[in-house]
């Protein structure tokens, strides 16, 4: 019987989702945390109103926390990493350049979640997790095939034919992906909180 030749599958455009683990993350955690109390406290929801999930979020209500005082340290953290994520892209700016569009909280308690949603108007997004209890939800990324028209069924799931990909995040995770890549965060079924703040970046 004649053998079936060797091949392989070149994986062309590659989805870049940058992950930093930050170095001493509950320190600075904890006093974000003490920050997002007060933030909370004076904030209502401003949840979008086109939005169906349940979520706490200031998306559009409070949405330059980087701006203030107990922010700077995660200011400059935030930065870097745009930073690097461009760099890594190769895109040609200047950290003087660089415009923060948006840093907003996002608070799920139990039984919350955010639907497929991309940030537009801007290049680059991050979210770093401040609470992120085992067993919480992960964000997921969707693939932009996952919008074909035929998907067939599949015997099973591979990296081939996966439209979409997670990421279950610790405290301290720092991610950076580009802002059109939809992603989303399923229920959450834990009883503890998870509190995530996401900011937007371009040049
Ligand atoms: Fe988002």
């Amino acid at each position: 019987m004649s053998k079936v030749p060797a091949r392989a599958y070149q994986k062309l455009f590659p989805v870049p989702v940058m992950l930093i683990k930050v170095p001493n993350a509950a320190s600075l955690n904890e006093k974000l945390v003490a920050e997002i109390e007060q933030v909370s406290i004076t904030t209502p929801n401003g949840k979008p109103d086109s939005w169906a999930c349940d979520v706490y979020t200031t998306l559009t209500n409070n949405n330059r926390l980087h701006e203030r005082p107990g922010f700077h340290d995660f200011d400059l953290l935030m930065r870097e990493g745009f930073m690097q994520f461009g760099q890594a892209m190769g895109y040609d700016f200047t950290v003087e350049s660089l415009e923060i569009t948006q840093c907003w909280v996002n608070i799920y308690n139990f039984g919350m979640s955010q639907e497929i949603h991309h940030h537009p108007n801007n290049i680059m997004t991050g979210v770093y997790y401040l609470k992120a209890p085992v067993n919480c939800s992960e964000i997921l990324f969707h693939s932009h095939f996952a919008d074909v028209l035929i998907r067939p069924a599949v015997y099973e799931e591979n990296e081939l034919n996966n439209p979409v990909a997670s990421l279950h995040p610790e405290p301290g995770d720092l991610i950076f992906f580009d802002s059109a890549l939809r992603h989303s965060v399923p229920t959450n079924d834990i009883k503890g909180e998870r509190i995530s703040l996401s900011f937007n970046a371009r040049f």
